[in-house]
């Protein structure tokens, strides 16, 4: 089978962790390089989580550290999610800092697309920052990226202010740079991820599943995605739910903007389903996800982790 070749830009995360692992054990995709991003918690702690989840898999994928900042505001985080390290509750073996590139993440995904003899799909799964400053600094990347999918935006309200979810709300400039880029854009939002839940039963099925079962049940004590009596949110790992099994999803093509002025909706993602903008569709957007085949899908993607 010919595998998808991929670029995760991510900020581990207790849900990128997950998105991750499904990800690093697919044999459908190809990881060609994880970049990070700070987001849920700081840069340099988000890429010292990357490499100790590699580690943790035993995987040796290349990794580049990206951006500090959003590009134009104060950063924000959500240590309150995740916890003080962005991965808290599991014991994790020290990275192999071999695996760290030299380079930018930004230069790393330029020079990893313009190698490729295939297009690649980029994943980012936080904050919008690297991939917005890709398509500035090197517009001629746009030719080597097959598409976009990110989870990130939301069709209602929000979870980082009343209208904005948290990778858009990080860094609305950037999102709104991605959304314009003309590029295939695929956007797993706020609103599937609260349909992808994980329930008790379903946590209890992961600890003595695999290694990476143990040390995904041990981190979920410690996530404030959701609660773990009525449900935590797996939003990451709908976005490679669709790279994976699109199937489970409804998905709209519509246009997407980012509102970057609005004293109170700043970050919030216009999601043009009724057409009041009068725009060309820029993004296939899941409005719905089937919950009970994305909790199949998800416990069958884990089963086969290490
Ligand atoms: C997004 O925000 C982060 O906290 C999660 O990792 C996810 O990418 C959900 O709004
Ligand atoms: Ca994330």
């Amino acid at each position: 089978m010919l595998k998808k070749p991929i670029i995760i830009d991510t900020d581990p995360g207790i849900d990128d962790a997950v998105a991750l692992a499904i990800a690093l054990f697919s044999e459908k995709l190809d990881v060609r390089l994880i970049t990070t991003v700070a987001g849920n918690v700081s840069i340099d702690k988000v890429t010292y989580n990357a490499l100790r989840l590699l580690k943790h898999f035993g995987k040796s994928i290349p990794v580049a550290k990206g951006s500090a900042q959003p590009l134009l505001r104060p950063g924000i985080d959500a240590s309150d999610v995740h916890g003080v390290s962005g991965m808290e509750g599991w014991d994790f073996d020290e990275p192999d800092y071999g695996l760290l590139l030299p380079e930018h993440a930004v230069n790393a995904m330029y020079r990893t697309l313009k190698e490729s003899k295939e297009k690649i799909t980029l994943v980012p799964i936080g904050p919008l920052t690297n991939i917005a400053l890709l398509l500035r600094m090197y517009p001629d990347v746009k030719e080597h990226i097959a598409e976009i999918a990110l989870m990130g935006g939301s069709l209602t309200r929000g979870n980082k202010g009343v209208m904005a979810e948290f990778n858009i709300a990080y860094d609305p400039e950037a999102a709104k740079i991605v959304f314009a880029s003309g590029l295939p854009i695929a956007v797993a939002p706020l609103d599937v991820g609260l349909k992808a839940l994980v329930l008790p039963e379903d946590s209890a099925k992961l600890k003595g599943m695999n290694h990476t079962g143990d040390m995904i049940h041990a981190l979920f004590q410690k996530y404030r995605g959701g609660s773990m009596k009525t449900g935590l949110k797996m939003y990451d790992s709908c976005a490679m739910a669709y790279l994976l099994a699109p199937e489970m999803f409804e998905i709209v093509e519509t246009f997407v903007d980012v509102e970057v002025q609005g004293a109170l909706t700043a970050g919030c993602t216009a999601i043009d389903l009724r057409g009041y903008l009068k725009q060309a569709p820029n993004a296939k957007v899941c409005v719905d996800i089937d919950d009970v085949k994305f909790k199949e899908w998800f416990l069958k993607s884990l089963s086969v982790c290490i």
